[in-house]
């Protein structure tokens, strides 16, 4: 079997420069599965701590089956895109009642929340298939490699690269060739100014050889961010505070308690500025500002008060999370009005 002029110069690069990381110990499917879903739209320095907590509380497809919804997302909390911790949850039940993991891509595939590009890492990391995984990061190498010019976010240019990745695969390794193509977009085919020098594959790169590397790829579609201003409220009663609980009718924090807004139907004295901080959810940035204040007659039927030990049982958003931090670092959350 020869290797791919492509596999040929990633695979030594790969295996002296890999990262080291966590899940990448043993070829377990669960670790391996668990790892991808997690570092879909998570750097990975930011996942690794997740990672290592969640595997520790939910160690299987079975423990994780059997949790509950809030557990889920309290040790989800801060990674964003909560619809991934409930498919895995979907998935691993379904694990569990096929009784075991399935083997392949097109098995993989039709677990919950499982796309081609999950499939396709865990097929051919755990399991040894030779197919081609196609992310942001493989798209950009697969662009600059052989200078296409379209629109990377186009399905048929997306086609096109995977096709350009996939026949080129290492049939004996194609889980290192799929990570070390991830490995070389993250760490050297940089979006903007690669480093093109130290890269293994700058020889055989149309991008390197036409001077390309930096007007390629082409993207076309820019998400649109949409700012947003917030205001929370931080109310204390003794060792309580008021919050709100997980609200079915809100699409994109389902599951997490918040802080109260400031709003008509709450009677405030001594407010005071805490802090303000900045917070992107998906194409949200919001802006928010947390005040302090004393409440003055009855919490509205929306907040409950929760004393500070039930304060850590609970999935707090990650707003709630940083407001709540704001009041340990501010000078004016030190001096408390009661
Ligand atoms: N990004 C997501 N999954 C990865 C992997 N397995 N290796 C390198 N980078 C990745």
């Amino acid at each position: 079997m020869m290797r791919s002029d492509l596999a040929k110069r990633l695979l030594p690069w790969f295996s002296e420069h890999k990262r080291i990381l966590p899940w990448r110990n043993s070829p377990d499917p669960y670790r391996v599965w668990l790892s991808e879903v997690m570092l879909q739209q998570t750097r990975v320095a930011a996942v690794i701590p997740y990672y290592e907590k969640f595997l520790e509380r939910f160690p299987t497809p079975a423990a994780l089956a059997t949790a509950e919804e809030a557990e889920l997302l309290r040790y989800w909390a801060g990674l964003g895109y909560y619809s991934r911790a409930r498919n895995l949850q979907k998935a691993a039940q379904e694990i569990h009642r096929e009784g075991g993991f399935p083997a392949t891509y097109a098995g993989w595939r039709k677990l919950a929340g499982v796309g081609d590009y999950t499939a396709a890492a865990v097929a051919s990391i755990a399991f040894g298939e030779a197919v081609a995984v196609l992310d942001g990061n493989v798209a950009r190498v697969a662009a600059r490699l052989v200078c296409e010019s379209g629109d990377v976010g186009n399905a048929k240019i997306r086609g096109k690269l995977r096709e350009v990745v996939q026949n080129q695969i290492d049939t004996l390794s194609p889980g290192d060739y799929n990570q070390a193509l991830m490995e070389l977009g993250a760490t050297i085919c940089l979006p903007r100014s690669p480093k093109c020098l130290i890269c293994p594959i700058n020889d055989i790169c149309c991008a390197k050889k036409r001077g390309l590397e930096n007007s390629l790829p082409t993207k076309l579609k820019k998400n649109r961010v949409i700012e947003e201003e917030k205001e929370f409220l931080l109310l204390r009663r003794g060792t309580q505070i008021a919050l709100r609980p997980p609200d079915a009718s809100s699409r994109r924090l389902r599951g997490f308690w918040e802080l109260p807004h400031a709003g008509p139907g709450l009677r405030l004295r001594n407010q005071k500025q805490l802090g303000e901080f900045r917070h992107a959810i998906v194409n949200h940035i919001y802006r928010v500002t947390v005040r302090q204040a004393k409440l003055l007659g009855e919490l509205p039927d929306l907040y409950e008060w929760i004393s500070s030990d039930q304060l850590s049982e609970l999935p707090l958003s990650t707003m709630a999370r940083k407001s709540l931090e704001l009041e340990v670092t501010s000078p004016a959350g030190k001096d408390k009005s009661k």
